[in-house]
């Protein structure tokens, strides 16, 4: 609670939020292009291009244009991007050996854009569900999504990926134990600068639907993800998660979705004061699109509201797929 410092008529707040220069000068927080994550999504050069419906305004990037739409991010100051593969079905196979194949999309994505724009650190995706044709992040027995097991082939997905320029590990998978194995795999190959970032409170949300449709995995989805990502009703265990993540060698965590679960951030980052993330994700993105497209809010006001809201609750970094359109308004002024 705030101590009450004065009283009406001698204290009045609406004082110094009479001018813009005042606003300013006291504003206690600020968004900035440093702030920003990229999510970028690849397809194979043979695919056609197809719209995103659930995603106005977003694409899925040949390694080439990624190439250029990532060199573009980081005149914008943006610091890092994040991939994303839409694999081709004929590649998705029950034990997700495309995902630890140093030539997938992924692969020669990181390798390219590091080559050509070395500046901006690149983050890896972890997780199966790409290339698993049933849609889930691990591998499955039956309809058993098997920890241990997974672990395994995450590592050697990190690997590729580490191998291939990756900067910083992102396991969004969600089995436990991974962040340890993975820190040891990456060591054990010379790696001990790679950074890895852990998805560490990452929910069974509603709002990845429109993430799904991007990748071509919803149609695919058997089930739900409630086996191994959080129930939205808890908020300790997202501590004991963040927690564990840290004491496995995590560099920074991430908390997933985003808007509803500004609470989460807030608590992590009071408790571990580590660097922590958030991901603004598709639901979100789609929730404002759709409604300005109908014009019935101001986009850019609500895209920068929210992106400063992340701030507000205690974000150092966010996932954004708003990162081009808001790092170009706040260059504008
Ligand atoms: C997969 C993954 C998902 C997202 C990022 N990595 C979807 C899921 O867990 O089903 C969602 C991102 C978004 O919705 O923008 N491991």
């Amino acid at each position: 609670m705030v101590e009450i410092r004065g009283a009406f008529p001698q204290t009045r707040l609406r004082r110094n939020r009479g001018q813009d220069w005042s606003r300013r000068l006291v504003a206690e927080n600020r968004l900035s292009a440093d702030d920003l994550i990229w999510p970028v999504f690849l397809r194979e050069d043979d695919e056609p291009e197809t719209e995103i419906a659930s995603m106005p305004g977003q694409r899925r990037l040949t390694v080439s244009e990624a190439v250029d739409a990532v060199g573009r991010a980081a005149e914008l100051g943006i610091p890092a991007a994040c991939l994303f593969p839409k694999v081709p079905a004929s590649r998705k196979t029950l034990d997700c050996a495309e995902a630890f194949d140093p030539e997938n999309l992924i692969c020669r994505g990181l390798r390219a854009i590091k080559g050509a724009v070395p500046q901006v650190g690149l983050v890896g995706d972890v997780a199966l569900d790409p290339y698993n044709p049933l849609g889930h992040d691990g591998l499955l027995e039956g309809e058993r999504i098997l920890n241990d097991e997974t672990v395994e082939v995450l590592c050697r997905q990190a690997l590729v990926q580490a191998e291939a320029g990756c900067d910083v590990i992102a396991p969004s998978d969600m089995m436990d134990g991974r962040i340890a194995a993975i820190r040891r795999a990456l060591d054990a190959a010379g790696h001990e600068d790679t950074r890895i970032c852990s998805y560490a409170a990452k929910y069974a949300s509603a709002f990845y639907g429109p993430f799904r449709d991007a990748i071509g995995s919803s149609g695919a989805l058997k089930g739900d993800k409630k086996t191994y990502q959080m129930d939205p009703a808890n908020s300790d265990e997202a501590l004991h998660e963040v927690a564990l993540d840290l004491a496995e060698g995590a560099d920074m965590v991430m908390v997933k979705p985003g808007m509803p679960y500004l609470d989460i951030i807030r608590r992590v980052k009071e408790r571990f004061g580590v660097p922590t993330l958030a991901y603004q994700v598709s639901g979100e993105y789609a929730m404002i699109k759709a409604a300005a497209l109908n014009g019935w809010l101001d986009g850019e006001r609500a895209m920068l509201e929210s992106l400063t809201a992340f701030k507000r609750a205690g974000s150092d970094a966010i996932l954004t797929y708003f990162a081009l359109e808001a790092a170009e308004r706040l260059r504008a002024g």
